[in-house]
């Protein structure tokens, strides 16, 4: 059985959550690949709204295994909260959630030193969510870190004390002013390695691929999205991984050949939460409407998101490197009563009209040119099938089919599991 993935095509927050839940019925497994408790999943049903941050969406279905890859980042304190926020649900999440041996740890001095980091620079800040992602991935790549594996050595506390100690070190040649009791933070990570020991660690890729050679279903989750990632997002204000699908080969050891569907997911128009260069962000009362309706509140931090139409160049650009195969258009709802709505379709880049991303789309170098279509009025929240959208929503998604070339195959009119209609 190939392994399935789904990934967000735009800056993160999507749907990913709502709709891996919705897909999970299909699926025997759900593993994470990438990314860390800078994500948060909402997942809503049966009237209870609930976040996720490092564990994967599957989490609520009976008979789904839940896998954190070896690509994602482990904050034992964020993750002892996200499994005391589950406990009353009575999900069995000790027999239902595996964990990487291979996956790395974000030690209280990471976030410590994301805070540092992002202090000294100023007004140039990338917008981070401080959970000290960046400085986790640093010493991953630069083989300083420690490993869910670590934790099953007997000499895991000294490897701690010296990376804590050299962390101190660089968070002191930062020079700003960051306030913390180091003993109180390592109190709370000791307790919630205790709590992390409690659940199994495991050989993730060799599980994964046993689990694919005996016919299990696996679809893969990407956390943040294709223009946060470190390689082909905007960088420097993007994330610190590969959010984009040859994430999910290295965050989960599954071979490139052994991909199946590539699930592309897309808000109907554009948000962004952090800095960095956005071409359709609105500073309107359309902008408003749509952070309104939208409801659009950074599911992690709080922060409001930018909002603005949806760009078909950046889309594009994120379908090509994904090598996405189906569509799934997301909060159709929000863009009712709008009369007229606007899609990006090519930018004036230094003069010249260009329709693929360029190196840079700082504000100064890009305007984005647009097309406009007619919107639609009728709430579309009580909708349940295709054949109930109405016209104008149906040419909106035949446009962005034809210029894509991708079908879309779930649109999404309300965060509910039930709001979902599949085409
Ligand atoms: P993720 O990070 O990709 O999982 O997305 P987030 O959970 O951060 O943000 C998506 C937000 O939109 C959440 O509050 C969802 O409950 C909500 N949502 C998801 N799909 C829809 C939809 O179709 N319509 C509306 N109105 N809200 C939605
Ligand atoms: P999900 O999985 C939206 C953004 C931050 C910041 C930049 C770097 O919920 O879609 P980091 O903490 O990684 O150093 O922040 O990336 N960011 C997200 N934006 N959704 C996310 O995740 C995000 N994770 C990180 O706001 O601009
Ligand atoms: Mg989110």
């Amino acid at each position: 059985m190939a392994v399935d993935l789904l990934l967000g095509l735009q800056w993160g927050d999507e749907g990913k959550g709502k709709i891996v839940d919705v897909l999970t019925t299909g699926y025997d497994i759900i593993a994470r690949f990438q990314g860390g408790p800078n994500a948060g999943h909402t997942l809503e049903f049966d009237g209870i709204k609930h976040v996720l941050h490092t564990i994967p969406s599957g989490i609520f279905h009976k008979n789904a295994l839940n896998i954190v890859g070896n690509g994602v980042v482990i904050d034992p304190v964020i993750f002892k909260k996200e499994l005391d926020a589950l406990k009353k649900f009575n999900l069995d999440v000790k027999s239902k959630l595996l964990i990487s041996r291979k996956a790395h740890l974000i030690l209280p001095t990471h976030r410590l030193l994301d805070a540092a980091s992002e202090a000294s620079k100023g007004k140039a800040k990338i917008g981070s969510t401080l959970k000290g992602i960046g400085p986790t991935y640093m010493d991953k790549t630069g083989r300083n870190g420690m490993r869910i594996g670590d934790l099953e050595m007997s000499d895991w506390k000294e490897k701690y004390r010296n990376l804590a100690n050299k962390h101190e070190a660089m968070i002191a040649y930062y020079n700003v002013d960051i306030q913390y009791d180091l003993a109180e933070l390592e109190k709370d990570f000791f307790e919630s390695i205790e709590e992390l020991k409690q659940l199994s660690f495991i050989d993730s890729e060799e599980y994964l691929y046993q689990a694919q050679k005996s016919g299990k279903k696996i679809l893969a989750e990407g956390a943040q999205g294709s223009l946060l990632d470190i390689d082909f997002g905007t960088y420097p204000f993007v994330t610190s991984s590969n959010t984009t699908a040859a994430g999910a080969c290295t965050g989960l050891g599954v071979a490139p050949n052994q991909i199946g569907d590539v699930k592309g997911i897309f808000k109907a128009y554009t948000t962004r939460v952090g800095s960095g260069p956005f071409p359709t962000e609105l500073f309107d009362e359309d902008g408003e409407t749509m952070a309104r309706v939208g409801n659009e509140f950074g599911a992690t931090t709080g922060r409001p998101r930018r909002c603005g139409w949806l760009d078909l160049v950046a889309l594009k650009y994120a379908v090509i490197i994904n090598g996405v195969t189906e569509l799934m258009m997301m909060k159709a709802d929000v863009l009712s009563g709008f009369d007229t709505l606007k899609i990006c379709t090519a930018y004036n880049y230094k003069g010249d009209k260009i329709e693929h991303l360029p190196f840079n789309i700082e504000a100064e170098n890009v305007t984005p040119i647009y097309s406009e279509m007619k919107g639609w009025k009728e709430d579309l929240t009580k909708m349940s099938s295709a054949d109930q959208l109405p016209d104008t929503l149906q040419a909106y998604i035949d446009f962005l089919e034809k210029e894509l070339e991708v079908p879309i195959k779930i649109v999404s009119v309300g965060p509910d599991r039930t709001q979902t209609i599949h085409r």
